[in-house]
């Protein structure tokens, strides 16, 4: 519930505009109240009254409003909120911010605030891949502003791809673990989950069989005690947690640019199970049957994203965590691993067909530390994730 807690929320001039009045409706019900602001850009798309009918309040519309500057100045509107959300935050609005440019009231919100920020960021895919919006990006979350979304998916403008702003559930819940009072609230933690899918051709991939259970029931847990969670995706079966970040991605090299992209952050876990190989030259078209034998393959490593991180000098989590799948000397071949690969905890387990872990509801860990290793009992996946989460709590804090 959002009761009593109040969100200035600030409307850009996007398609996805019309997404922010279902937003507001949504924020009411929880009890929050609702402050909006509509740039010009933004009253293209939806009316001044709709918003303020919908909101219950008035609309701040204008920096050179002066009644507005009797009523409430914008220095003090900027900060009554207890959060502050973009929605559709526009490339324009993402640009303005991350220079810290204030030419109209929303900018100049934005950039008088003290109040933490979220931005549901909205544009056409090609804007949202442009060197410059992922610079922005970047800057903004150095900054400590955080973002929900965008999703992938049919774009008003006919294309496919990200830039869908994320629904209005999704930024209720990113908004409730923001506000969230829990331990890890402030904290930006980044998950990998699920197994990646390396081409062979258009049609075939090798892939593996990790359902991406454990890395959502942890995304879930992290976010669940207030943390900011950006949660890196391989094309799992089981659907992302709510109140998230989601980046979906295909292949290791994929997954290893979007955790790029994603840093800073203060602790990541590394629960993807990364295929370690890609087939080199992949063929651009099918490959065919043939008399001639059977299609000659060849291999290349993929990166250790876990390794990669681990060894950061500039940008490396103050906690970095990976896990270790292993069939036998499981503590063994995990502390050699944790060695190896520079993590801070290795959490390992057991995935020999007979446990049933692969795909299955439960889990039996060990986690290893500085300190040696530590045998949990046998649990569900969503009570290794809570577990896991409180100790990373304990570990930030
Ligand atoms: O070497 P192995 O795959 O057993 O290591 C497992 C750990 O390393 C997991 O935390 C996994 O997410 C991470 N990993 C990775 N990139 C790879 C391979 C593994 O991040 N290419």
């Amino acid at each position: 519930m959002l009761t009593g807690k109040h969100i200035l929320l600030i409307i850009g001039g996007g398609i996805a505009a019309f997404k922010s009045l279902d937003l507001i409706r949504r924020l009411r019900e929880r009890g929050a109240i609702v402050t909006p602001v509509l740039t010009t850009a933004g009253e293209a798309f939806v009316t001044p009254l709709s918003v303020s009918a919908l909101a219950g309040s008035k609309v701040y519309r204008d920096l050179f409003d002066l009644t507005d500057e009797a009523e409430m100045g914008h220095i003090q509107l900027s900060r009554v909120a207890d959060l502050v959300v973009v929605a559709p935050g526009t490339a324009d609005l993402m640009a303005k911010m991350a220079t810290g440019l204030a030419n109209d009231l929303a900018s100049t919100l934005l950039l008088a605030t003290d109040t933490p920020v979220l931005v549901a960021p909205a544009m056409n895919v090609r804007m949202w891949d442009h060197a410059a919006t992922q610079r922005n990006a970047r800057r903004l979350a150095d900054d400590g502003v955080a973002l929900v979304g965008p999703n992938e998916g049919d774009m008003a403008c006919g294309e496919y791809g990200p830039g869908r702003m994320a629904e209005p559930l999704e930024i209720v819940s990113a908004i409730e673990s923001r506000l969230a009072a829990g331990p890890l609230s402030g904290k930006r933690i980044l998950v990998t989950s699920g197994p990646t899918h390396e081409p062979i051709d258009p049609v075939r991939y090798i892939a593996n069989r990790s359902s991406g259970a454990q890395g959502t029931a942890i995304g879930h847990a992290l976010a669940s005690l207030g943390a900011e969670v950006v949660f890196v995706t391989g094309p799992a079966e089981v659907a992302p947690p709510e109140g998230v970040t989601v980046v979906p991605v295909q292949t290791a090299q994929q997954m290893l640019d979007a955790v790029e992209s994603a840093l800073p952050a203060d602790a990541a876990v590394f629960a993807a199970a990364v295929a370690d190989w890609r087939v080199q030259g992949t063929s651009a078209q099918k490959l065919k049957k043939s008399k001639d034998g059977l299609p000659d393959l060849s291999f290349a490593e993929n990166p250790d994203i876990l390794e990669h991180v681990a060894h950061l000098e500039e940008r490396r989590p103050a906690l970095v965590i990976g896990f270790a799948a292993e069939t036998n000397d499981v503590v063994e071949n995990a502390t050699a691993k944790r060695r190896r690969k520079g993590c801070d905890w290795i959490v390992a387990n057991d995935v020999s067909e007979a446990t049933g872990v692969m795909g299955g509801n439960d889990n039996t860990v060990t986690v290893i530390d500085d300190a040696g290793a530590e045998n949990w009992p046998t649990m569900t996946k969503s009570e290794v994730a809570r577990r896991l989460a409180t100790r990373i709590a304990e570990a930030l804090n």
